[in-house]
Parts: structure tokens; sequence; C-alpha cells
């Protein structure tokens, strides 16, 4: 694997890929994983000498330059994780520009660029684009594993230039998902939530090839438990994947992976209506009502798989977790995750962006063995897709 562990880079001007799409909210960021990952691999090139130079994308501001989306808010913020004096910043990628800064900052300053998706040439992987930029540059690393599914001109197109690396934190995500496809640590679990069946298919399918179990919670279930011909009353739903539903059991079948639904459920007539609120059995739900949880008899078999797995995935929420009537399953679980990897019995590692979320209502963050900072890229590994950011480091054989 090309990796910054491997080789040694010293005195160089090197570009640095980084995920700094951080969750913001009231102008405050609310989580600062994605800033604490890249530290390891910051500190190796600063400690070597290197002159850093950080790109990242802040939300979609659609190729066009757009005040909200600015990076430069977190240079303070980097200042402060990565305990240097001064995050230098650079407004465009201009050729001269980035030639002075390299002149003007010293061996180990870190200069981060302004969002990479001011520019249309980005997300279009414009190879001239990714060009321009590699110009002054001797290699170039990854550390952005999180967003390594796109196709974009600083994922995929810089290392068509420079000697390109991944970084410790891209390091530690495959790692951690390539232990989760495999063979090893039975009898293991997989718990996947959420709300739309029509994103995580590729998902269940490749995971029953790896799992002895999968619970299926959230929306999602409503999804198969319609195909089974339950009623749902009006729940959340996405009609005409009966098919699919069938195929993902058959194919769970097949490869001796049990597929568990809910047998009890939190209903009410909707998620603002506290006063609504239901419990029953999963063939009593009424016509006027919505699943918004699965119930407690469900927590109870969950909780009983966890307690006799060894490994433990789990994606997507299990309830309507941002309603605090509609959270509990979903927090009940991850303390019980929590509770089981406290005392390393299990190797528990969660992702996705709800799933973070839950796990932090929860406290129960230092419960697992690792969660992982990616939604989307996160998926797409699990999927057995790889990701065109890695392929693209791994094809480099530029020195
Ligand atoms: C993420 O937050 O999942 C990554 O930064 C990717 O962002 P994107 O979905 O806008 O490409």
């Amino acid at each position: 694997m090309n990796s910054i562990e491997d080789k040694n880079l010293s005195k160089k001007n090197i570009l640095v890929r980084v995920d700094l799409n951080v969750p913001v909210v009231n102008d405050q960021i609310t989580d600062r994983s994605r800033i604490k990952s890249i530290l390891p691999t910051l500190n190796k090139l600063k400690d070597s000498n290197n002159k850093i130079f950080l790109i990242s994308h802040f939300g979609r501001p659609k190729g066009t330059k757009n005040k909200k989306y600015s990076l430069k808010f977190i240079c303070n913020i980097l200042e402060e994780e990565i305990n240097i004096k001064k995050i230098y910043f650079l407004n465009d990628f201009d050729e001269k520009n980035i030639q002075n800064m390299i002149n003007e900052i010293n061996p180990g300053d870190i200069c981060l660029f302004e969002n990479i998706r001011f520019y249309s040439a980005e997300e279009k992987n414009d190879l001239d684009f990714a060009k321009n930029i590699s110009k002054n540059f001797d290699a170039f690393v990854n550390d952005a594993f999180s967003c390594s599914h796109r196709k974009h001109a600083s994922i995929v197109g810089l290392p068509t230039f420079l000697p390109s690396y991944l970084g410790y934190s891209f390091l530690k995500e495959i790692n951690n998902l390539n232990s989760l496809l495999s063979n090893k640590d039975k009898p293991n679990l997989a718990i996947i939530g959420g709300s739309k069946i029509s994103t995580k298919i590729e998902l269940l399918f490749n995971l029953s090839y790896y799992f002895d179990a999968i619970i299926i919670g959230g929306a999602m279930a409503n999804t198969f438990l319609y195909a089974k011909k339950i009623n749902i009353g009006k729940s959340l739903i996405e009609k005409n994947y009966n098919e699919v539903v069938f195929s993902i059991i058959n194919k769970a079948k097949e490869n001796n992976c049990e597929i568990i639904l809910p047998i009890d459920v939190v209903c009410a007539n909707n998620l603002n209506e506290k006063e609504t609120v239901k419990r029953c059995e999963i063939d009593n739900v009424s016509d006027s009502q919505m699943i918004l949880d699965i119930g407690s008899k469900t927590t109870q078999i969950i909780a009983q798989y966890i307690n006799k797995s060894k490994l433990i995935l789990w994606n997507g929420p299990l309830g309507a977790f941002e309603y605090p009537a509609f959270a509990e399953s979903s927090i009940k679980i991850a303390n019980i995750i929590k509770s089981r990897s406290v005392n390393s019995e299990i190797i528990s590692i969660a992702g996705g962006g709800d799933t973070n979320s839950v796990i932090k209502i929860a406290k129960a963050k230092d419960g697992f063995s690792y969660i992982s900072n990616a939604g989307g890229a996160f998926l797409e590994w699990l999927e057995g897709n790889g990701s065109p950011g890695f392929n693209a480091i791994e094809e480099n054989n530029i020195n």
C-alpha cells in the first residue's frame, strides 16, 4: 500500500486532502472528530519539516464562491487542535499565489486553501485544474477517506500528477472497515437502521456474506414489514421494493445469515403528537398511526444478539431519534454495546452521521472500538466497492 507509514517525506512541499466538512450549528462546530483524526498525519509531516498545504471542501457550494461556505473560520480551530501558532490561508488556487506562499512559510508550517468546491472544475475532475494545482508540489497525501468515494479533482485528479500516499486516518478507516469484511470474530452482528432501504440494498446484500445476523430497524424496517403484508398504518415507506426485500431475504438465507425484523414497535399519529404515542405488537399497528421506533421486546432481542456476538457493526438509528419519544431504543442499544465493549469483550464499529449523533446523545462514544468519520464512503466501502480515492493512490506509481 502506498502510505505515509512507509514513506519518509521530509523537507518537501506537500498537498494533503483532508475532510474539514464538519458539522456546524449556530456558527459552532458540534463535532471535531474529523479534525482530530488528521492530527497524526499532520504531525508526522510537520515534524519532518515539510511545508503542508491542506485542501478540503465544506458543504456543497456547487462551483461558486459563497461566503457561507468559506473555510476561513476553521483556521483558529486548526491552530488550537494542531497546537500551532498560525495556520496560513490561501483564498484561491492561483499558481503565483501558491508560489508566494511556499516562499513565505517555513518548513513545518501549514497553509489551508479556501473551499475547493468554489471551483466547478473540482467536481468535474478537471485534470487541467488538478495539474495546475500540483505544479509546485512534490507529493500528495490523501487523508480524507470520508470523501474518497467522490471522483473529484482533489481526490482522483491530483494522484495523476504527483507521488501519492494514504494518510494515517485513511489507513485507520479502511483497516477497521476491512475487519468487518472478514470471517474472523464470529458470531457477528450487523445492526442496520435509517430511513431508506434504497440507499442500503447493496450493503445488505454484501453484509449477508460476512455476517451471521442482520437486525433491520428504522423506517427501513417498514419496507420489509410492508413486503411481508404486515399493516404498518401510515408509516414512512418506500413502495415498489417488495422484490428487492425478498431478494435480500433469499440471499441472506442462502448465506446462512439471519434477518431480524421488529416484533413490537412504538407508534404515534405523527412525530409531533406525543400524546398519541402507543406501544404495540407488530401485528397491531392501527391505520392512523406511524411506526417511529422499535419496541422494548425487539430491543431485548437485539440485546441477546449483542451479548452472544464478538463483532458488531452499527449503521443507522433504529427510530426517529431526533425526537426524544422515539430515541429510546437507539440510546439503549448504544449503551448495551458500550457495556460490552468497555471490557473489551467485543469489537464494535459504528459509522454514519446519524449513528454518530445517537452515540453522542447516549454518551456512549468511548464504548465503541471504532467510530468511522465517514457516511457515504463508509457505506460504499462496506458494499464492497472500495473507493475511487483509494484506487487512485494504489494505482499511482510516480516516484
Ligand atoms: C461527508 O460529509 O460525508 C463528506 O465530506 C462528503 O461530502 P459530500 O457528500 O458533500 O460529497
